[in-house]
């Protein structure tokens, strides 16, 4: 895999704490191009791609470096349209023009995007640097920007996309804002990663869920390689996107619910997302002593819906990880099961939200999220809409909304919270904590292909 980008298959690693994306538009075309090939092939003077053969820190690196490209860009590098023409729908329209699709309504809406990010024909590249500081990251951003004279591209706005990892000062997990545990499902690939590590009751995924030009998960599909095959084979495509977190908003349903149903908080987090914030999950985990005694992080996803808990009452059915990844349950899309899994790299951004703190209290927050997958419209897209949005997996739960990230509206919003014994609670009228500030569809491409586009000539 020395010619996939980094952070695809495999995840950098802890050690990469701090991020920032780029998000640039290409000037002059001729010094772009000759920026990128010094990203691939250069003499370091220009900080180069980072490849997913080896974990950079064994490189002894202290950064990482990924570029994506968006269809815009790839025209603008000079990418005759012939080859522009074979990319799939959805990512030439760009995300901003999916926006009804995704959910990106309202106050989400491409209209109020921040940075640029709804001008989808002047952003052409995501550039994203992972440092294991603050000041790495600087560095080397600097230097992406004065490669090639400092002509090629420049940043659409002042806007900074930064992010740093958060972690539980306890467990030492990754944290999202929210407070939960973050990080521990992710599709484990045949030949890349060791089944027994983490075991997990779903199948090992190919590694067509990621990359393209290979078999997919779904049984004799592949997906289209954009052509000629040295650009598209070992891509892979990105949903970039900047959502912001209400936590004051959601701690303050989560409050609610205690002062109207007894209910404590924690329980409906864990309700609400499917795992207990500390990261176990309710199915191996159902009562807030169960989790509190579990200590086996090997076996976190060594679970299913489908035999013992067909009802949710354990796991309820609208639950974050339980709408986007069913596992083994019998949902209406039932060859989707696993065929819309992607891999998720999210860093958040903004402090970590502290009631107490009237300084950082009300600063934007929220998670800056990679959602990486081979196919944008049956893997993100089709997660996002169907799934996350209006719960089609499931007439038990169609017409609602995720409860942590969805497009809810409290006129109309509403979650069931199936229970033993006893008639499902059904919580209402909260609203939508995830609002989407900006977002881009990228391609990824191999090493090979990044060569390929520094050479064209047009
Ligand atoms: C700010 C927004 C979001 C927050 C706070 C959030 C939070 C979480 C948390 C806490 C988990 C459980 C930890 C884990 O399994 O690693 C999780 C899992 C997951 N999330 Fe999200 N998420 C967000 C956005 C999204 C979006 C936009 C998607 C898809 C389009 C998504 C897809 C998934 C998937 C596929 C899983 C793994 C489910 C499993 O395999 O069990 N998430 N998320």
């Amino acid at each position: 895999m020395r010619e996939v980008q980094g952070n695809i298959l495999r995840a950098y690693g802890d050690r990469y704490r701090a991020v920032r994306h780029l998000v640039l538009t290409v000037d002059d075309r001729f010094a772009a191009r000759r920026a990128l090939g010094l990203m691939v092939d250069g003499d370091r003077s220009t900080p180069d791609v980072t490849s997913g053969d080896r974990p950079p820190k064994e490189a002894g690196y202290q950064w990482c470096l990924n570029v994506g490209f968006t269809f815009a860009g790839l025209a603008a590098f000079g990418v005759p349209a012939a080859s522009l023409d074979t990319f799939p729908p959805e990512f030439r329209d760009g995300m901003a023009a999916r926006a009804s699709r995704l959910g990106d309504v309202g106050d989400s809406a491409p209209a109020g995007w921040v940075g640029g990010l709804a001008e989808t024909r002047r952003v052409h590249l995501v550039v994203t640097i992972h440092g294991w500081t603050r000041s790495d990251v600087d560095g080397v951003a600097e230097e992406v920007m004065a490669a090639a004279g400092g002509r090629a591209f420049s940043r659409l706005s002042d806007e900074t996309f930064d992010g740093e990892v958060l972690y539980d000062p306890v467990t030492r997990r990754r944290l999202v804002h929210f407070g939960y545990a973050d990080g521990i499902s992710q599709p484990r690939f045949v030949d890349v990663h060791d089944p027994s590590a983490s075991p997990d009751q779903l199948p090992m995924a190919p590694v067509g869920v990621v990359l393209l030009g290979y078999p997919s998960a779904i049984p004799h599909v592949s997906w289209n390689v954009p052509q000629p095959k040295v650009l598209g084979h070992n891509g892979t495509f990105n949903a970039f996107r900047v959502l912001g977190q209400d936590v004051a908003g959601f701690e303050g349903f989560l409050a609610a619910v205690e002062a109207k149903h007894g209910l404590d908080r924690e329980l409906t987090a864990a309700k609400l997302c499917g795992r207990w914030r500390s990261g176990v999950p309710l199915s191996l985990a159902p009562t807030a002593a169960q989790a509190e005694a579990f200590r086996d992080d090997v076996h976190l996803n060594d679970f299913d819906y489908v035999d013992g808990d067909p009802d949710g009452v354990i796991c309820p059915i609208g639950a974050h990880i339980r709408r986007t990844n069913p596992r083994g349950a019998h949902i209406v899309q039932r060859s989707s099961n696993r065929s819309r899994s992607l891999i998720r790299r999210g860093i958040p951004y903004g402090p970590r939200w502290d009631p107490g703190d009237a300084a950082t209290r009300d600063t934007p927050r929220g998670l800056l999220g990679n959602f990486l997958c081979a196919s944008l419209a049956a893997q993100f897209e089709a997660m996002q809409y169907d799934w996350i949005n209006l719960g089609f997996q499931d007439p038990r739960i169609t017409g609602t909304n995720d409860p942590l990230l969805g497009a809810n509206d409290p006129a109309t919003s509403s979650f069931t919270w199936p229970r033993q014994g006893a008639d499902p609670l059904v919580l209402r009228g909260f609203k939508r904590f995830v609002v989407t500030r900006g977002g881009a569809y990228t391609f990824l491409p191999s090493l090979p292909a990044m060569r390929w586009i520094a050479a064209q000539t047009e």
